[in-house]
């Protein structure tokens, strides 16, 4: 690290006594540890025995970047990108290998031009601070993007990215129209300049392994003045199961308009084995007003039950407030807030269905979901855009076919509790097996899952990598390989699942 601290201070007119205070974090400065736990979210990476980085860089500008990436290869150091921490595997900040970490927080500057419909969004900032900005400028537009504030942009486009508007607009991927990255040998490139293939890859096929990607060009799309949402909340007694029939059969087919995504999960009151029941909570947004939205519920879905009660008109930014968790009547500067308080320890999987679950398999799917107090599924309905977009597009492949998504979810308190909770995650993913797509059973790298596979090493072979590449990829991951073979030869930005080198094994 001492090497790299000089080959760094040299290039960037840094010195050691001045302005490095904000950029560079060596094991021994103060605010190493608190640098290195801001933006981590999964508690699971954050404890005293999970590899840490020789140095953490904050860059400043783009130039930082660019040492850091030329002095980072110079010395053979390994280096994880990271956006906002929202990593399902910690790789944004944990390696197996020596590494530093190149922390994007410091470059979160974002140009909303509502007459032109774009803005530019440097990597470091958050999902919450773009919607905030765009707000700002306009009440009627918005951006494809997640429910969860504290996401960073740089990982979430990279791997796709998706939110309560997708089924109309697509993914955050499909609404980028510009981007800039450093790559391995430390040059800058913009769409024009990075040409064609390499444009197409670090939309959805993961950033990482192409470069550092520190800002993006998007087209806002626009959202009505008045959206609405609802919640219905209906436990096995009140006929979760019927409905959860039922939704398989529309969600994929209602009007982009509206997007009812359902949260699944074990109820467990009274004392130890006792009424236990499955709950599905049905949390849908609508674009337009209630009137509207109750029409068509009545024509699509009216077993649900949907009255005008449970229906509440808001402006589409407290829309994005409501979907994070936060009051309606909460100013959106809330949205300013980049650390989530609510961290702890988690495992996720992930799933795409084709074909309705049968009540068989779902009565299965409760006992096992019964099991765990701290787990929970949530079903993400596909169609609409999703399903006009076509599967070779931007690397992100699941798109026409796909009733939903799975994502499996478990979060526990202590480190000492991991295996019992990832063992239950494992044995739900095994059960599920004959429910879901397969060959491959695909998975979303957004969602990422280590348990599919990894590059043991950076001479990973492409074969070898295709167990889990083809599952997040599928017929995309071998353009992919080409691509990063093209731009990233000496494989620097590897990663355990980065994407391979096609024509390595010779
Ligand atoms: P982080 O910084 O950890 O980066 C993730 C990956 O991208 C790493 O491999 C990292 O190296 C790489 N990377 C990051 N910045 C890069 C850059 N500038 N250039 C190149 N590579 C870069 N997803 C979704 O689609 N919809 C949703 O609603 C949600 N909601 C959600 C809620 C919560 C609480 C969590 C923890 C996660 C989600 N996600 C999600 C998943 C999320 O999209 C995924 O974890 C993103 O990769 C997170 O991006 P960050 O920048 O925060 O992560």
């Amino acid at each position: 690290s001492n090497n790299f601290l000089e080959c760094f201070l040299s290039k960037t007119n840094l010195s050691i006594s001045n302005s490095t205070s904000d950029v560079i974090f060596a094991r021994n400065s103060e605010s190493y540890a608190s640098v290195l736990q801001s933006s981590a979210q999964n508690l699971r990476f954050v404890t005293p025995s999970t590899p840490k980085p020789t140095l953490i860089i904050r860059p400043l500008s783009e130039s930082h970047i660019q040492a850091a990436v030329v002095c980072a290869r110079e010395n053979s150091i390994n280096i994880r990108i990271r956006s906002g921490g929202h990593d399902y595997e910690g790789l944004s900040f944990v390696s197996t290998v020596p590494f530093i970490i190149v922390d994007l927080s410091n470059l979160r500057s974002i140009t909303v031009e509502i007459e032109k419909e774009t803005a530019w969004v440097e990597s470091g900032a958050t999902l919450g601070e773009l919607y905030h900005a765009i707000a700002e400028k306009s009440k009627v537009y918005g951006f494809p993007a997640g429910s969860c504030s504290t996401v960073g942009v740089g990982g979430f486009i990279g791997g796709g990215g998706l939110g309560t508007i997708f089924r109309k607009y697509g993914l955050a991927a499909d609404n980028v129209i510009d981007a800039k990255i450093v790559d391995a040998n430390g040059r800058i490139f913009d769409r024009k300049s990075m040409g064609e293939d390499l444009f197409w890859a670090i939309r959805g096929g993961g950033g990482a392994s192409f470069g550092i990607i520190f800002a993006w060009k998007i087209k806002l799309v626009p959202v009505p003045s008045i959206v609405t949402v609802f919640k219905v909340r209906k436990t096995s007694e009140q006929g979760a199961t019927e409905l959860l029939q039922k939704w398989q059969l529309v969600a994929d087919k209602l009007s982009p308009n509206l997007y009812i995504q359902v949260v699944i999960e074990g109820v467990h009151s009274g004392s130890a084995n006792s009424n236990k029941t499955i709950a599905a909570s049905f949390w849908a947004l609508f674009l337009g007003g209630s009137e509207e939205l109750l029409t068509t519920l009545d024509e699509s879905f009216p077993e649900l039950g949907v009255e005008r009660k449970d229906c509440t008109e808001m402006s589409w930014i407290q829309s994005v407030l409501n979907f994070a968790g936060f009051s309606t009547k909460q100013s959106y500067d809330v949205l300013l807030n980049r650390t989530n308080s609510d961290k702890s320890p988690f495992k996720a999987k992930s799933d795409y269905v084709k074909e309705p679950i049968s009540e068989k398999g779902l009565e299965g799917l409760w006992k096992i979901l019964l099991e765990e107090q701290r787990g929970y599924m949530i079903w993400n309905p596909y169609g609409g855009r999703m399903s006009e977009i076509s599967e070779n597009e931007i690397p992100f492949p699941h798109r026409s076919g796909n009733l939903y998504e799975i994502q499996y979810m478990v979060t526990w308190k202590t480190e000492g509790e991991t295996d019992e909770h990832v063992d239950w995650i494992r044995r739900l993913y095994e059960y599920m097996t004959p429910f879901v797509s397969k060959n491959p059973r695909l998975a979303y790298l957004n969602y990422r899952d280590l348990d599919l596979g990894i590059n043991r090493n950076e001479n990973e072979s492409y074969g070898d990598a295709s167990v889990w590449g083809l599952k997040y990829f599928n017929s995309n991951f071998k353009r992919l390989a080409q691509i990063k073979a093209q731009v990233d030869p000496s494989n620097f930005f590897w990663n355990e699942q980065s994407i391979p080198l096609f024509g390595l094994e010779g």
